[in-house]
């Protein structure tokens, strides 16, 4: 019997270098898409997974964050006073339970895998564990992560999100070298962190994992690989190196690259357009300014 995953570790300690000036005062994970701060939808997401309990790995200058998820009682008190119930609800629904949330510090930024090592103290080792990088923001229904916690309890080892990119984007990525592809889930026979040649497949490693806990073990050895950073991808290739099972899942669901500012705006758009209450308006501008620069073309 596969043990539930109830643990999910948010590395956020990076230095968002890409949304500078920015970054240089807030958090990449509080820029909002709408309404909403990244961090929100990935932690709505692992909630709607059935994450109980949510580990930061956060560094110097991400207080913002951690302020984020405190509960705002002048804010409560205010709004109940007002009778504004929806915004008081919305407000409501942002609140973790005291203790479900543990933050741990990443002191310098050496890479995905060391970020997801400092969390290791937190994690028993005898339980799989999520790990979520909030710049990926999936729409899926049902969400990503909860298709991946369903098609983990069938199949254990470790599993990573997958998707297909254009031949040329295969250097941007971890990339799968499949030894078997059953359809939705495909069997691993190694990983390449951002390959400068010769991509073993198209398909590309996003921002969902579900890990075994000898994963931690084989970060211990904090190994450098691409970039000078320490790879959660080589760590979980190590897995399959030990002969353990490592899956890649192709999910159900559109991903936005939120840790770049093209696809920050695509998924403002997306999401902009998921909004009842924004549609109707935001589609006629979308065609205005379409139109205008057809127009002056
Ligand atoms: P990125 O590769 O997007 O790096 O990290 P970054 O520093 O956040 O952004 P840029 O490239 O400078 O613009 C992917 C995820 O891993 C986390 C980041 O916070 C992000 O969620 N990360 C990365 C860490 O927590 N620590 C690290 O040392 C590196």
């Amino acid at each position: 019997m596969i043990r539930k995953v109830t643990k999910a570790v948010f590395p956020v300690a990076g230095l968002g270098t890409r949304f500078l000036p920015a970054t240089k005062s807030i958090p990449k994970e509080i820029m909002t898409l709408v309404d909403r701060p990244l961090i929100q939808y990935a932690i709505d997401e692992a909630r709607a997974a059935g994450i109980e309990e949510f580990i930061f790995v956060t560094s110097r200058g991400k207080g913002a964050l951690e302020d984020y998820f405190d509960h705002s009682h002048e804010l409560e008190n205010h709004l109940k006073k007002s009778g504004k119930d929806e915004l008081l609800d919305l407000l409501r629904q942002t609140n973790m339970e005291s203790g479900a949330i543990a933050y741990v510090r990443q002191h310098k930024a050496m890479g995905l895998g060391h970020a997801v090592w400092c969390a290791r103290r937190l994690i028993n080792d005898d339980e799989a564990f999520a790990v979520v990088l909030t710049d990926d923001v999936v729409m899926g229904d049902p969400p990503c992560l909860q298709q991946m916690i369903e098609a983990h309890a069938e199949t254990g080892g470790s599993m990573v999100a997958t998707m297909e990119v254009p031949q040329e984007k295969t250097k941007s990525y971890g990339i799968l070298d499949v030894e078997e592809d059953m359809g939705a889930i495909v069997k691993v026979r190694g990983m390449v962190e951002k390959p400068k040649e010769s991509p073993p497949s198209n398909l590309a490693v996003i921002g969902r994992y579900i890990l075994a806990p000898t994963v931690l073990g084989n970060l211990n050895k904090l190994k450098q690989g691409a970039g000078g950073e320490i790879q959660l991808t080589d760590a979980i290739a190590d897995e399959i190196e030990a002969g353990r099972d490592v899956f890649g899942l192709r999910f159900r669901g559109q991903r936005y690259d939120c840790g770049s500012k093209a696809g920050f705006l695509q998924a403002t758009v997306a999401f902009g357009l998921e909004r009842e209450e924004l549609r109707d308006e935001f589609v006629e501008y979308l065609h205005d300014v379409l139109a205008m620069r057809k127009a002056a073309e």
